[in-house]
């Protein structure tokens, strides 16, 4: 018979009447523990090996757990340097201990707290006093004890408290292994009888296997794809992007077109196009991220010109201007967008694709940069879903129903509606849904019928619905998420990163 090295030799290392683990297989062989798994798997498959899988606990010191081994647990370090100086008569100032103790910065927080719980001592404005028993060393300390047993491997019959306490404590790392026993069969045992010869087997084909023609005489490895194996995490999109696809498809599903156009853009296009007064108090610095770069000198002069006499004298018969300052040389301003409507403005415009016809029905799913304040629902940047429908005759039912289609796509069923104020829609609502954990009703988004002051200038003249919805309350309400950070920027889960699956 012919086995692959590496299964005769855990063959021959393996015992009838002794369990192995593969760790010490792996140990005594000299062998990488993954191929020696392996290898165990496949012996077992042929029933020449049994294997017995138990549950347990891997404890590893952490980097400060190690260090402490080597220079002692602050604690006991201050406890020692205090006993020299005569504390356990008298109390002695802190001052006098630290450098004895060798102990400065985070340490000295750490000494002195756990110097306090462990009960050897008070710590009494500025001094330390020891308690009688205090100085007997790391011997008698559990904790300095334990480290020990853990660096050995001897973690059997330690005291689980002493465990969480190192764990709080950042000293000692848990983790969930599996390990696996090994003994051999009777069948094993009459196979090595029979005499085995070893194989050498290739893994995988090469380029140099496959020109030299070599690949035709070798013997491969076997898969066995049923076999347990490490996980391996490679790239994978994230949730955020995932949910931003599926929304695509939804939109394109529902025949809407994709736009697209610059982060940075004139603030003509942001904020005058939707007629928004410049002395409009989302228009300063307080809100808005300037950028320090030329103006935009490329904008249409007509429509700039249009856009100027809304603003000063307002659209229509009846219609009145804001009489506010309306400056060229501020709508020419370069900022990061606010909201994607500035895309928006760019295609009803005409400016983007040319003159559009009713019906028509464009989207983005693009970022949006505010100048917020950081909190738990609120970032500084973030994907606004964008939309608008152009046709002859709109409503708010029409509004009403598109979001209901859209939202129900994402099992969101319960939406509700506030009557809302934008310069640019009249009338406008605000988009509420309920959070499936908190129950708490949360603004997703923001939508309405575009007024005579934002189309006339753009030369529109049918009715345009349109809305800015929030990627990330999407997602918090389809996932339960009650903080935007989980799913954006460093302070994501890792492993909800690897394991999430977005469903619609
Ligand atoms: N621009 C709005 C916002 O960012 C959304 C919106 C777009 C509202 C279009 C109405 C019409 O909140």
């Amino acid at each position: 018979m012919r086995l692959p090295e590496t299964q005769l030799a855990v063959l021959e290392a393996a015992s009838a009447t002794d369990e192995r683990t593969v760790a010490q297989l792996a140990d005594e062989l000299g062998e990488d523990p993954v191929a020696v798994t392996r290898a165990v798997f496949e012996l077992t498959d042929r029933g020449f090996v049994a294997v017995e899988e138990t549950d347990a606990e891997e404890l590893t010191l952490t980097e400060e757990g190690e260090r402490y081994r080597g220079t002692g647990l602050p604690e006991l370090r201050l406890v020692e340097a205090a006993a020299e100086a005569g504390a356990d008569d008298a109390a002695v100032e802190m001052g006098e201990l630290l450098g004895a103790a060798g102990l400065d910065g985070p340490e000295v927080d750490i000494a002195l707290s756990n110097l306090a719980r462990k009960g050897y001592g008070e710590i009494d404005s500025g001094s330390v006093a020891l308690a009688d028993d205090a100085a007997e060393g790391p011997d008698s300390d559990p904790e300095a004890r334990a480290l020990d047993s853990v660096a050995a491997g001897e973690t059997g019959g330690l005291d689980p408290g002493v465990l969480d306490r190192l764990e709080s404590r950042g000293l000692l790392e848990r983790s969930e292994t599996t390990v696996r026993r090994v003994t051999l069969t009777d069948e094993g045992v009459t196979a090595l009888m029979g005499g085995i010869e070893a194989t050498e087997t290739v893994g995988a084909v090469t380029p140099e296997l496959l020109t030299s023609g070599e690949w035709s005489s070798v013997e491969f490895t076997e898969y066995n794809v049923e076999a347990d194996a490490g996980t391996v995490n490679g790239g994978k999109e994230h949730i955020l992007r995932q949910t931003a696809n599926r929304v695509k498809d939804v939109l394109v599903g529902m025949g809407f077109q994709e736009m697209e156009g610059p982060h940075a853009d004139a603030d003509f296009w942001i904020n005058d196009c939707l007629f928004m007064p410049q002395d409009h108090p989302a228009r300063t610095h307080w809100d808005r991220f300037a950028l320090d770069v030329s103006p935009m000198a490329e904008l249409p002069e007509d429509l700039m010109e249009r856009v100027e006499d809304a603003h000063r004298d307002g659209v229509g018969a009846d219609g009145d201007g804001y009489h506010s300052p309306w400056d060229e040389d501020f709508a020419r301003a370069v900022a990061l967008r606010g909201h994607t409507t500035s895309l928006s403005m760019r295609y009803l415009s005409g400016h983007a694709v040319g003159d559009l016809e009713p019906p028509q029905r464009y989207f983005s799913v693009e970022k949006v940069y505010r100048n917020d304040t950081l909190d738990p629902t609120h970032l500084l940047e973030f994907f606004q879903i964008e939309g608008w429908v152009m046709a002859e005759e709109l409503s708010v039912r029409d509004l009403m129903g598109t979001f209901t289609e859209f939202y129900e796509q994402f099992g969101i069923t319960d939406l509700e509606f506030k009557p809302h104020y934008n310069p640019y829609t009249e009338p406008s609502f605000e988009l509420f849904g309920r959070h499936p954990e908190t129950d708490e009703l949360i603004e997703i988004g923001n939508s309405g019928i575009f007024r005579e002051e934002v189309l006339s200038p753009l030369g529109v003249d049918c009715d345009v619905m349109a809305w800015g919805l929030a990627l990330e309350r999407l997602l918090m309400l389809m996932y339960g998420f009650e903080d935007i950070r989980d799913v954006h920027g460093t302070l994501c889960d890792l492993d909800l990163l690897r394991n999430v699956e977005v469903v619609y």
